[in-house]
């Protein structure tokens, strides 16, 4: 959803907490500035091509894959879903009970920024297991399961952000964030690659957060942090079976194609999305597809912690050096599925993406200055041409091959 015009003047509204001895206190904290729905209720963040997506996919394609290959290790992840380690996790204890007046101005905006964005991936994850597991239901019922008990925890967590939200004064709307928000069309490979993919760098951040804070608890500006350690433990089974999935349908991740193998893929219709997928999956290789989604992850990790620096420095951690550890972990935890994994050491890739950096902050200027729509168009066009390059670059740079990467890391 685009928020119309401008943000308004948010007048600084009065707010109340329970004060641990039940005293009343009135906070008077620079309020940041939101637009809001309604009051207390946050308009969600507008939609660019860094913010979390929501997807959709074919149901019937998913409905008919074939799992048995791996049959017994999805079992093995079910049970474990079933077992519902983290049931008693996400509740809210008498470290919350007190006044957050004092996290304000500029940090007060990350921090409820940070809030928004988690929230609002948890959720999308949520949204997708469950029409997942509601639509293959009958066909698959394994897999259905699998996504019933991931969207059960992807919904605690969601609820548990938009909660700690609350503390500051904003909460989202999530069924107005379910009707408003663009669904994004995603062949069920790319479901894989992607929530993979998001589910082991979810991992890898909040363990890091979380030892981080271990290390120096002086930094821990709120208790939400004390429970990264178990919620990461979801996120870890999540991308696990994943995994396992990926695993169960070799052709997702290098099946070597013959002429042959490619010309039994060639649709028998002349539907527009049969074709598509043809071009799409059946001539492109897994391997430049786990290239081409490794990539986006990280990049779109990368230029939005940047920009977020802030955030990171409120708790003593610096956001280019811990997207380099995350990067670096689920580069090689992808490398462990994945065929190729991404050359992240080589100094020209982060050399690429601060160039980016650079232009994003280019593209600020132009979009917060005062010049008529076309001249800012105008402006930003080289700038988005640079981007592309830089991109193109990225995913052109000689890749690391998995198999060989792995037994060198181990
Ligand atoms: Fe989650
Ligand atoms: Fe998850």
């Amino acid at each position: 959803m685009q928020p119309s015009a401008g943000p308004p003047a948010v007048q600084p509204r009065r707010s109340f907490y329970n004060k641990p001895d039940n005293s009343i206190m009135v906070s008077t904290a620079t309020k940041p500035e939101f637009e809001e729905l309604r009051p207390g209720v946050k308009v969600p963040a507008q939609e660019t091509i860094l913010t979390p997506r929501f997807y959709t996919t074919d149901f019937d394609a998913m409905a008919e894959m074939d799992i048995s290959a791996n049959e017994a290790e999805l079992q093995a992840i079910l049970t474990e879903f079933r077992a519902d380690y983290n049931q008693k996790h996400f509740i809210r204890d008498d470290q919350f009970e007190q006044s957050w007046a004092h996290i304000d101005g500029d940090t007060r905006r990350v921090f409820i920024e940070f809030l928004e964005r988690s929230c609002t991936a948890e959720f999308s994850g949520f949204l997708l297991y469950k029409e997942l597991g509601r639509r293959i239901k009958n066909r698959n019922p394994v897999l259905a399961e699998c996504f019933n008990l991931m969207s059960r925890d992807e919904a605690r967590h969601a609820g548990f952000l938009n909660k700690a939200m609350s503390d500051f004064d904003m909460t989202l709307d999530l069924g107005f964030l379910t009707k408003s928000k663009n669904y994004t069309y995603f062949e069920p490979e790319f479901i894989f690659y992607a929530t993979y993919l998001s589910e082991k760098i979810g991992y890898w951040r909040y363990i890091t957060i979380y030892r981080h804070l271990e290390q120096h608890p002086e930094n821990r500006l709120y208790p939400i942090f004390n429970f990264f350690e178990n919620w990461c433990q979801d996120e870890n089974r999540h991308g696990d079976f994943f995994d396992a999935v990926m695993r169960a349908c070799p052709q997702m991740l290098d099946r070597p194609k013959t002429w042959s193998d490619r010309l039994k893929e060639l649709p028998r219709s002349l539907s527009g999305k049969a074709w598509a997928r043809f071009f799409m999956v059946g001539l492109v290789p897994p391997k430049l597809w786990s290239r081409f989604f490794l990539l986006s992850v990280f990049a779109t990790m990368y230029l939005n912690d940047v920009q977020r620096s802030g955030f990171y420095a409120a708790l003593g951690l610096d956001a280019r050096e811990y997207d380099k550890h995350v990067i670096r972990k689920t580069n090689e935890t992808a490398g462990r599925v994945f065929p190729v994994m991404l050359d992240v050491e080589n100094p020209k890739f982060y050399a690429t993406l601060e160039d980016c950096v650079v232009n994003n902050e280019r593209l600020t200027a132009i979009a917060n200055s005062d010049a008529p729509a076309p001249v800012k168009l105008l402006k930003k066009l080289p700038l988005y041409a640079k981007n592309a390059g830089n991109f193109a670059k990225l995913f052109f740079m000689k890749p690391l091959d998995a198999v060989q990467m792995q037994s060198v890391v181990r």
